[in-house]
């Protein structure tokens, strides 16, 4: 296994809250150092989207750290934004149903 990801439905209040519908939470996005900058990571995370846009859970959101930039290259191609908004000294990036790749 070179890679792996987890998404799981989106809630309010960081997580502890009621499930907010047609969101999912991308948990976490790993791709091994070693096979990083040959598209497995942009793979994965196209999969992970589809299946998101699949049940019906387009909008999504994600935590990552602001020295991440390797991450944010990512996320930005796929449509990902940050809100502005931090949790646990990291970031919170959505991507609005609709978007698509750069
Ligand atoms: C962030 C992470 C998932 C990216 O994975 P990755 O497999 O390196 O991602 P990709 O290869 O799809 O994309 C990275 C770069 O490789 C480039 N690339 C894609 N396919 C390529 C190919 N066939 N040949 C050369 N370069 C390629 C992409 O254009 C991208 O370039 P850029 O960084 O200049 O924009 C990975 O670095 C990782 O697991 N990091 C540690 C965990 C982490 O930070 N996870 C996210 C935090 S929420």
């Amino acid at each position: 296994m070179v890679a792996m990801a987890s998404a799981r439905a989106l809630r309010e209040q960081d997580g502890e809250g009621p499930v907010i519908p047609g969101g999912c939470f991308l948990g976490f996005l790993y791709v091994a150092p070693e096979r990083w900058g040959r598209g497995i990571g942009g793979a994965v995370l196209d999969a992970v989207l589809a299946e998101a846009e699949r049940r019906h859970q387009p909008r999504m959101h994600l935590l990552t750290h602001p020295d991440n930039e390797r991450s944010q290259r990512l996320y930005r191609s796929r449509g990902f934004s940050p809100t502005g908004r931090s949790a646990d000294g990291q970031g919170e990036w959505v991507r609005e149903p609709g978007k698509s790749r750069d």
